[in-house]
């Protein structure tokens, strides 16, 4: 098969960008998008030109890296994956395909395809750990945990960081992501001790990161491609409300760790 591609070509974050259109022939409908993107960027190389910038580590849509707007969409047109793991038979023979990075003021481009994304790991060095050392393997049940919540607890772990929810955002919320990340110790004994400390830090590390609010057009569940339920973000609100009484407005100062 052949596509067409229409690429947002960016030499740095200080230079303007703009787009350009290659010819990606003779391909296997099997191969993966990133494995196109390889094709295309050993003719670009052969020929002399700068091959297309993009992020990519793992392929197999546990990392995260692989993040880009295809015609439109977060990862692509595929429902529940990333970019790695979509296939050029998702796309029509002759089809024109155009691709741009991630748009979200918090995530500015870097080079073409590539954004950087590290107000993701400040958000997560504000919370998203258990500060003190919970032991070797504990013997069976020695901290028992609801069936319910340790399901929960691995559904929201499931979460790659990769800003698809914000991406495909309109107000570029980072609230599907942030969830996920307090959900998954949160709901486990041995984050609870920190829940307080971690939502309020959070989400502050959040809003000065200049991530927008979260306006329930569930835009952001749609285009995750780890399914990650909104439900955690009306459980991180409950969370934060809860937080703030106990500790803002009750002053109960216990709660929160101010060495963070
Ligand atoms: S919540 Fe989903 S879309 Fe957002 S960063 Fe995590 S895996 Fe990516
Ligand atoms: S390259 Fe790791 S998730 Fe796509």
């Amino acid at each position: 098969m052949n596509v067409k591609l229409k690429v947002w070509r960016q030499p740095s974050k200080q230079q303007p960008g703009h787009f350009e259109e290659y010819e990606a022939k003779n391909l296997n409908a099997n191969m993966s998008f990133l494995e196109m993107l390889d094709v295309v960027n050993e003719q670009l190389t052969l020929d002399g030109k700068e091959p297309i910038a993009f992020e990519n580590d793992c392929r197999e849509g546990i990392c995260g890296s692989c993040s880009c707007m295809i015609n439109g969409d977060p990862h692509g047109p595929e429902f529940k994956v990333a970019t790695c793991q979509t296939y050029m038979r998702s796309f029509s023979d002759g089809e024109t395909i155009t691709l741009e990075p991630f748009r979200a003021k918090p995530f500015p481009v870097l080079k073409d395809l590539i954004v950087d994304r590290s107000a993701f790991d400040r958000i997560l060095q504000k919370g998203g750990f258990i500060s003190v050392s919970t032991g070797s393997a504990q013997d069976a049940n020695a901290i028992p945990v609801p069936k319910v919540a340790a399901d929960l607890s691995m559904d929201a772990a499931a979460c790659i960081g990769c800003g698809a929810c914000v991406a495909a955002c309109k107000n570029g919320s980072a609230m599907l992501f942030v969830s996920a990340k307090a959900a998954h110790l949160n709901l486990l004994p041995q984050g609870k001790a920190e829940k307080d400390r971690r939502v309020l830090a959070m989400i502050d590390t959040m809003d000065d990161e200049g991530f927008g609010a979260c306006s329930n057009t569930y835009a952001c569940e749609a285009a995750c491609p780890k399914g990650i339920s909104v439900d955690f973000i009306a459980k991180l609100n409950r969370d934060y409300a809860l937080a703030a009484v106990r500790t803002r407005l009750l002053g109960a100062r216990e709660f929160v760790d101010t060495a963070a």
